[in-house]
């Protein structure tokens, strides 16, 4: 929770609400505060303004951006017929991934990372990949992935979830324009800060907008407020220009208001280096948790599954272990607040067991706090403290 959250949310419902009703429309300027806090999210990502909408979940913008996708491509005439994605992605990238195929006539195909690019042939009209695992905070080459899909005239729609405000992007303005992404959406409720449910967002490419609006191409939920004259309240739809399009209802002014706080918090640090310095503090936090785990609680069964090196990693550590729930629930209580996710149930691999993660969230944890964290874990699994069978009972959310 950034400092500034609970007094600005505090001012907005007491003054903007409270005293200035809808008033505060035009008055606290809640109708533009959706587009300034999209291009303040687009320069943490390497997007120009005016290329980002933020609103609705992450799940609903890969909806639109996906049905979008696909609409290019078959105007287009590409002959493939298949999105493509990783058989492990988050599972609402999965399903919403899915349900894209049953509306547009295409088939989803679920691949290894490691079948990349081979996977990429002439039968993929859209790759759907998450820049960085949600388990094992594998984080991809963006740019070599964009060049391999766009020589079979693929597009690419990257899922940033774990990636904004965590590591540096860069989705647009690469000195060869194959490198860039096409588009990509991603959560305001992790290292953005803004707080549980924060809007999402979705980010095409200035050339994909340019394109969507000259050849009148819409995303398939057309609200009003992605309505070329919202106030004009006109029967029918007529899209606004560009990635205005992308937005469907009303935002929610406060959830809005708290994203502001997290972005503009990460902002601060443009002087310091921005997300470059924020970078390196997120790799010496991550490299010192893996270190120190593989050095004070070795003999505990504990697996790594994030990549040594760190090119290859996002912010977060993960281990894989049979007691992972029960060890994590121990952590928790402890005040080490780390989150377990179930195993795939596959035969063998990195999929396998239930995992434990860690992020590193470069802009409040210190480096002593990666110290307490693993003298916590270390002494949890020295002692078996997480075999007390209050650990093992499940919470609705893990
Ligand atoms: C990679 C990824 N995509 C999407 C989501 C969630 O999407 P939504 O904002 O629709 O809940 C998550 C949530 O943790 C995620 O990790």
């Amino acid at each position: 929770l950034p400092k500034a959250t609970a007094a600005r949310l505090a001012s907005v419902v007491q003054h903007e609400w409270g005293e200035g009703l809808i008033r505060s429309w035009n008055d606290a300027g809640w109708i533009g505060l959706a587009r300034g806090v999209a291009d303040r999210l687009g320069s943490l990502v390497g997007a120009p303004a005016g290329t980002v909408a933020v609103g609705d979940s992450t799940s609903v913008n890969l909806f639109k951006v996906l049905s979008v996708a696909a609409d290019l491509q078959r105007r287009d005439g590409h002959r493939g017929s298949v999105i493509l994605s990783e058989r492990s992605n988050f599972p609402t990238d999965l399903y919403i991934a899915e349900s894209v195929a049953q509306h547009s006539g295409l088939t989803l195909r679920l691949v290894d990372h490691h079948e990349l690019p081979a996977a990429l042939d002439g039968d993929v009209a859209v790759v759907l990949w998450t820049h960085v695992h949600y388990r094992s905070g594998r984080m991809l080459p963006m740019a070599a992935i964009n060049r391999a899909a766009h020589a079979q005239g693929t597009l690419v729609v990257w899922d940033l979830a774990h990636s904004a405000g965590a590591v540096p992007v860069t989705l647009c303005g690469a000195a060869d324009p194959v490198d860039d992404a096409d588009f990509a959406v991603g959560c305001g409720y992790k290292y953005l800060n803004g707080g549980p449910g924060a809007p999402a967002f979705a980010w095409a490419h200035p050339r994909h907008l340019d394109r969507i609006t000259r050849e009148d191409i819409r995303q398939p939920l057309s609200g009003w407020l992605g309505h070329a004259a919202p106030f004009a309240f006109e029967p029918t739809y007529r899209p606004a220009e560009g990635i205005e399009r992308f937005t469907c209802g009303t935002p929610s002014i406060l959830a809005l208001t708290a994203l502001d706080c997290g972005i503009q918090t990460l902002l601060e640090a443009t002087p310091l280096g921005g997300m470059a310095a924020i970078r390196r503090k997120s790799e010496t936090l991550t490299q010192l948790l893996m270190d120190l785990v593989a050095a004070r609680c070795g003999g505990w069964g504990l697996q790594r599954i994030t990549p040594a090196e760190a090119k290859d990693r996002g912010s977060q550590a993960s281990w894989a272990h049979p007691h992972g729930y029960e060890v994590m629930q121990a952590l928790i209580e402890r005040g080490v607040i780390g989150d377990f996710r179930a195993g795939l149930g596959r035969a063998s691999g990195d999929d396998a067991l239930g995992i434990l993660r860690l992020g590193c969230a470069p802009l409040y944890l210190r480096h002593t706090d990666i110290w307490d964290a693993v003298e916590t874990l270390r002494e949890v699994l020295d002692t078996g403290l997480w075999r007390d069978p209050r650990y093992g009972r499940r919470s609705a959310v893990t």
